[in-house]
């Protein structure tokens, strides 16, 4: 059986969620390995929209195991939100479908605090994270001092000490440095108490379920979140997120080896967004920008925020195949471009007269990349109903080819609409 990593190519919002969801059919197990409820998948099932932030959207199909990672910071009033909600719809106890790290961290009240107060702070230089705590829980995680999902079957004396000796930390901050009210010892410790009691049955060490897993042929999808420019390494510095998103880190934090991938996929949007702060060199302020966030409906699922657009950036892309090593990729949303006279590309950017055709990693110099754009008839066709590559428009199909030759690797499928059957799959990586 394939296991197959799965990321997002740009900035986020590439559309994951709805090809995870797809390929799940054929996976066993599903694993989360970075990010926290930074995420928001929306899928849509037979005309119902879920909006999922946390538990991976494998949890929709009955019988598949989901496993959250030791990379993953876990919110856990929004844990035990969406387990509630989603026993409500489906009538199932979701949480026989978990597996969750004793790795995996915790964020607490007092990190979703210090995000929001740091921000403030920053005033116009502002990240513009989610505001969901994830930063300063990376934080704690490597400060040595952050609380993991494991700490919560402790003995309770050694829980409240651990809790205690951060929360002092946090509160410090965030009296004397942000001028906020301390965060309640009394209160979050009940909440990792009760927490604790639900939870207790799917706290694993997730290697050696992972081993288990791998020693009996199961079929896993490893599930990214964010995208590769949001990466902390290698993407856009300081404006990224706080963890590793690109497709090695599914191994690590996962607890495997990495011999034991057999397809890595991108998800590529047919067009680029970002939300939040930092250079985006193909970013369109103008109506065409506006035009694709209408039809796009590029708006955050976890914050509501507008998203910028701008076209597809080849340069970024080449660069997101280098560093995730990508065997195919996943084209979303190329329905949204229908009714374009003109699709332009970025091949190369223009900086300071110069043509370059590598993804700077300074931010000062990304600022200052104009887009080198070649243009790509459009076509004017609804495809929403397209299921067959070959019935794709001419135009279609041509731009597909361009990307595929440009970029030197298969599109595996073309997504030509948000609800699960609106997929033309040209390659199933599970079936390889
Ligand atoms: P944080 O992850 O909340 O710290 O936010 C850091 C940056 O990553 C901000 O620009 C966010 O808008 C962005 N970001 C975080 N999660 C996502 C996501 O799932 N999709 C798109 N952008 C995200």
């Amino acid at each position: 059986m394939a296991n197959v990593v799965l990321i997002g190519t740009q900035w986020g919002d590439e559309g994951k969620g709805k090809i995870v969801d797809l390929l799940t059919e054929w996976a066993n197990v599903v694993v989360r390995f970075q990010g926290g409820n930074n995420a928001g998948h929306t899928l849509v099932i037979e005309g119902r929209r879920y909006a999922l932030h946390l538990i991976p959207s494998g949890i929709m199909r009955p019988g598949k195991v989901c496993v959250i990672g030791s990379g993953v910071v876990v919110d856990l009033k929004i844990l035990l939100d969406e387990i509630r909600l989603l026993k409500e719809e489906s009538g199932r106890e979701i949480i026989s479908q978990l597996i969750l790290s004793d790795e995996a961290h915790l964020i607490l009240e007092s990190h979703r605090r210090l995000d929001q107060a740091r921000e403030r702070q920053r005033g116009e230089a502002k990240i513009g994270t989610t505001g969901r705590g994830i930063g300063p829980a990376y934080e704690s995680k490597m400060a040595r001092w952050g609380l993991r999902l494991g700490d919560l079957l402790a003995p309770e004396a050694e829980l409240h000490q651990r809790l205690a000796t951060l929360l002092e930390q946090h509160n410090l901050l965030l009296e004397k440095i942000y001028r906020e009210e301390p965060v309640s010892l009394v209160a979050v410790f009940r909440e990792l108490k009760e927490a604790a009691a639900l939870l207790k049955p799917a706290i694993r060490k997730v290697p050696y379920e992972m081993a288990r897993c791998l020693d009996s042929g199961e079929a896993i999808l490893f599930e990214g979140a964010q995208g590769t420019l949001l990466d902390i390494d290698h993407g856009t510095y300081p404006f990224v997120t706080s963890s590793s998103t690109l497709a090695a880190n599914a191994c690590a934090s996962a607890g495997i080896g990495v011999r034991h991938i057999d397809e890595v996929v991108g998800v590529i949007k047919a067009y680029t967004t970002r939300v939040g702060s930092g250079p985006f060199p193909v970013e369109l302020e103008d109506e065409t920008g506006d035009q694709l966030r209408d039809k796009g409906g590029e708006f955050g699922t976890t914050t509501g925020r507008p998203r910028r657009c701008g076209w597809l950036d080849l340069v970024a892309l080449r660069y997101a195949i280098m560093l995730n090593g990508l065997d195919s990729f996943a084209l979303t949303k190329l329905d949204v471009l229908s009714g374009l006279k003109k699709i332009k590309v970025c091949e190369a950017y223009r900086l300071n007269g110069r043509i370059i055709d590598y993804f700077p990693s300074s931010i000062t110099e990304l600022e200052r990349c104009e887009p080198v754009l070649t243009e790509y008839p459009g076509w004017d066709e609804d495809i929403t109903a397209v299921l067959e590559y070959d019935r794709l428009p001419e135009n279609a199909r041509a731009y597909i080819a361009a990307l595929e030759q440009k970029l030197g690797i298969p599109a595996m499928l073309v997504s030509v609409g948000p609800d699960r059957a609106q997929t033309i799959l040209r390659h199933n990586p599970f079936a390889a």
